[in-house]
């Protein structure tokens, strides 16, 4: 059986002679935001299924396409459709498209999600910048047998979302007159949603969103040496006092509907970087 590392390498070398450049930037996009990025010049797409070695997604919600383009002279490479541990991936298939992003030698890793908002300012369709995240999943992409040539074993954690990159950010939310949160992302396992007692759980921690994803690929990217930028997209608002329902198909909803706001920001983001 080949090992993770030598599938990354396989795949890599897959892609590599189909880049016209070397690639600047990896977006991993998230649950409805399929769509990002329209001002992308598209070069080519490669369906997850037809890449030796890639995990399938399995959630309707997410699409599973490679896209490589180019916006504002940056080459580009876009994950549709990620992989998450509630769908039974390990650590180490979640992390596989930045373990490939990393052989291939992206510097800049943009991650964006849906998330529920615990912090109760925020309102549905808002975007989050993530400052921070507490990762609750009981699990970890560096467990275990160690490859010395990702990264070290016990990897700072104290700066994983790059604060230039947060500036830009909010450079380009004020360009577009957009609101821009700011807060900490709590990462759970899923998929059952949070009840009202771990929701006030995740408020007095400090958790302002929650969700189920970008906790294992931020903590990959840290241990590659990428610069992280993490935007969440509130879709729905957990009140431990007033619990309402939430269902995947409000939160896929309104994600699409926000989508064109998380295109503008990231949009402008790119434009800004050098
Ligand atoms: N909880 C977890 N993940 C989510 C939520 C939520 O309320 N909304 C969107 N993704």
């Amino acid at each position: 059986m080949k090992t993770i590392q030598q599938q990354v390498i396989e795949t890599a070398i897959f892609i590599q002679p189909r880049l016209k450049k070397p690639l600047d930037i990896g977006l991993l996009t998230g649950t409805g935001l399929s769509e990002t990025l329209s001002s992308l010049k598209v070069i080519w797409e490669i369906n997850y299924q037809d890449l030796p070695n890639f995990p399938q997604t399995t959630v309707e919600s997410h699409r599973g396409k490679l896209v490589y383009g180019t916006l504002a002279g940056k080459s580009i490479l876009v994950m549709q459709g990620r992989f998450h541990l509630y769908e039974g991936y390990t650590p180490q298939e979640v992390t596989f498209p930045i373990r490939l992003m990393q052989e291939l030698k992206i510097k800049t890793l943009i991650l964006s999600n849906a998330a529920g908002g615990i912090n109760l300012n925020f309102s549905p369709g808002d975007i989050m910048l993530i400052s921070d995240h507490i990762n609750l999943t009981g699990r970890n992409p560096l467990l275990g047998p160690q490859e010395p040539k990702w990264g070290i074993q016990f990897p700072d954690m104290t700066r994983v979302y790059d604060k230039g990159l947060m500036n830009l950010a909010r450079k380009a939310a004020a360009n577009n007159d957009l609101i821009l949160r700011e807060g900490i992302y709590a990462g759970l396992l899923g998929p059952s949603l949070e009840t009202p007692g771990e929701t006030r759980f995740l408020k007095i921690i400090g958790g302002d969103a929650v969700g189920f994803s970008t906790i294992m690929e931020a903590i990959a990217g840290v241990h590659a040496g990428m610069k992280i930028l993490g935007l969440s997209l509130i879709t729905n608002i957990n009140n431990p006092d007033a619990p309402e329902q939430t269902t995947l198909e409000a939160v896929v909803e309104t994600a699409q509907k926000a989508s064109k706001k998380m295109n503008q920001l990231l949009d402008d983001i790119i434009s800004q970087m050098i």
